[in-house]
């Protein structure tokens, strides 16, 4: 175990991850910082990530590295040399999970003294986290953040040839980090970055300070990673960012957004390409129009509103209307008429009356939303809500949550029942969860289907008809 302290020692410091610097986003180029390598050798790693889809991204980055310092991935948890928890911070019971993950790891490393135990991601981000770490968890030997990854080889080296912890955590940092080594965890999706961190400080909202200031990656970076998975033989991608239709916006000298984006990957031989997060505010109808050329460009849109009432809207900082909003799902369906619609709410804001949580039930029908991700109002300390008088039993919140699945559930049933009888697309992902005869995978709307085939069809694109609709999926027969 790590006793001492190294040189690494930087906590987070929430209000100083709140300021955004005027500086321009610096390029770090991972080949030009990477000389350190080997020490892996004859040692196994595991990574559990807890996170998001940009979470998600960091690990196969993180894994990109370790591979690259020749460790090799352990086939159990328990035989790892070293665990790294990749964390989020966005409401308190995934923070919990993670903590009761700490405790039982505990066990793993009286059994094993020289396992080293590291967290990183959006946890790490919070001082109150570290401190945490600091005063209760020693068996922690490495902690850093979500901007500091690519500085994992040199932390390495200091826990295990040095045998000191490392704490090292930057609050604010303006810079993109490019060719970093990536393990995908799938060979026929994958995630592409268009952005990182977030400036849109939603009240109730984290990400902001545990990923620091928006900063977009230049085009030619982007499109030369997607012809490189086209090479590879990828069929789709997601690109990812907070926000992805504010892409752009901190240029200083290139007039490139994320409409110039979806038009050049549209010209691009990727099969599909979808895209997540979009923000409302920051998503105009030029936007819209370029969805409707169709091709690779997915039908499918998720498009967070989390209240259909403007007041509480406006409590939210979302900058946006309950009205502009059904302006904008209105240009959807008229551009794109066969797109599916789903979003992200949360009930229980502070200070959010029946009245209001019924708004956003209506909101939520005239909508026509095929799915949501339903969150209970979790106080994040140091954001602005932190602050608000929140009133609300916990009975009333999980009440209105039960409420709004109903509905949220009755259009999910109505966006499968609507491909009954039609024929779909379907990259095929692989054998079905509950039956190892059946093959999974996505519609273009992104609909999971099942239906009988050879495993030689995964990863391949076919058609299915659908003969059978459910809630959560869909069943068919290939016809082609
Ligand atoms: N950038 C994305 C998503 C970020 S987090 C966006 O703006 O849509 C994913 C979802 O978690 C959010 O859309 C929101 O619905 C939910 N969320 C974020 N902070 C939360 C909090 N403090 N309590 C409950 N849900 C929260
Ligand atoms: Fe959070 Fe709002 Fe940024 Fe999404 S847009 S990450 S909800 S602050
Ligand atoms: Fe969680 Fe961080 Fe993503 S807080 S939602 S892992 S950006």
């Amino acid at each position: 175990m790590a006793k001492n302290y190294s040189k690494y020692f930087v906590k987070p410091s929430i209000k100083d991850a709140r300021k955004r610097k005027e500086k321009e986003t610096e390029v770090i180029n991972f080949d030009d910082y990477f000389n350190i390598k080997g020490f892996g050798k004859n040692k196994t790693y595991k990574i559990e990530t807890f996170g998001c889809q940009a979470n998600e991204a960091d690990t196969e980055k993180i894994e990109g590295i370790l591979r690259a310092l020749d460790f090799t991935e352990s086939e159990k948890l328990e035989d790892a040399d070293l665990i790294l928890l990749n964390t989020c911070a966005v409401r308190e019971n995934a923070e919990n999970r993670v903590f009761g993950e700490l405790g039982r790891l505990k066990q793993f490393k009286r059994n094993n003294p020289d396992l080293i135990l590291g967290i990183c991601g959006c946890m790490p981000q919070e001082e109150k986290v570290v401190n945490r770490i600091l005063e209760k968890i020693p068996h922690v030997d490495l902690v850093f953040g979500t901007h500091n990854i690519y500085k994992l080889p040199e932390y390495l080296e200091t826990v295990i040839l040095s045998k000191e912890r490392v704490i090292e955590v930057y609050s604010q940092e303006g810079s993109v980090v490019e060719n970093l080594p990536r393990i995908r965890e799938n060979s026929r999706k994958a995630w592409v970055n268009i952005m990182y961190g977030c400036d849109e400080f939603c009240t109730y909202c984290i990400v902001p300070y545990t990923r620091g200031k928006e900063r977009s990656r230049l085009p030619e970076h982007i499109l030369s990673e997607v012809q490189t998975l086209i090479n590879e033989g990828y069929k789709e991608i997601t690109l990812l960012g907070q926000n992805v239709n504010s892409y752009g916006n901190d240029f200083t000298d290139l007039d490139y957004r994320f409409k110039n984006l979806l038009d050049d990957l549209h010209q691009m031989a990727i099969e599909r390409v979808r895209f997540t997060t979009s923000h409302p505010k920051d998503f105009d109808e030029e936007t819209v129009k370029i969805l409707a050329k169709g091709g690779n460009l997915m039908p499918y849109i998720h498009l967070p509103v989390q209240s259909g009432n403007n007041d509480v809207l406006k409590r939210m900082n979302r900058k946006y209307t309950k009205e502009s909003y059904i302006q904008l799902v209105n240009w959807i369906y008229k551009y794109v008429p066969n797109a599916s619609l789903t979003t992200d709410i949360i009930v229980g804001f502070p200070g959010e009356t029946e009245d209001q949580f019924q708004d956003t039930l209506e909101l939520v029908k005239t909508c026509k939303f095929e799915g949501a991700y339903t969150f209970i109002y979790s106080k994040r300390e140091g954001t602005p809500a932190a602050k608000y008088e929140d009133e609300i039993t916990y009975e009333e919140k999980k009440d209105r949550l039960n409420r709004l699945m109903d509905i949220v559930n009755d259009g999910y049933l109505v966006g499968t029942k609507r491909f009954e009888g039609k024929v779909v697309k379907v990259l095929v992902d692989g054998l079905s969860k509950s039956k190892d005869t059946v093959l999974a995978g996505y519609t273009e709307n992104n609909k999971l289907v099942n239906f009988a085939g050879p495993e030689e069809l995964i990863g391949t694109i076919v058609k299915v008809l659908v003969t059978e609709s459910k809630t959560w999926s869909m069943f068919g027969e290939i016809v082609e």
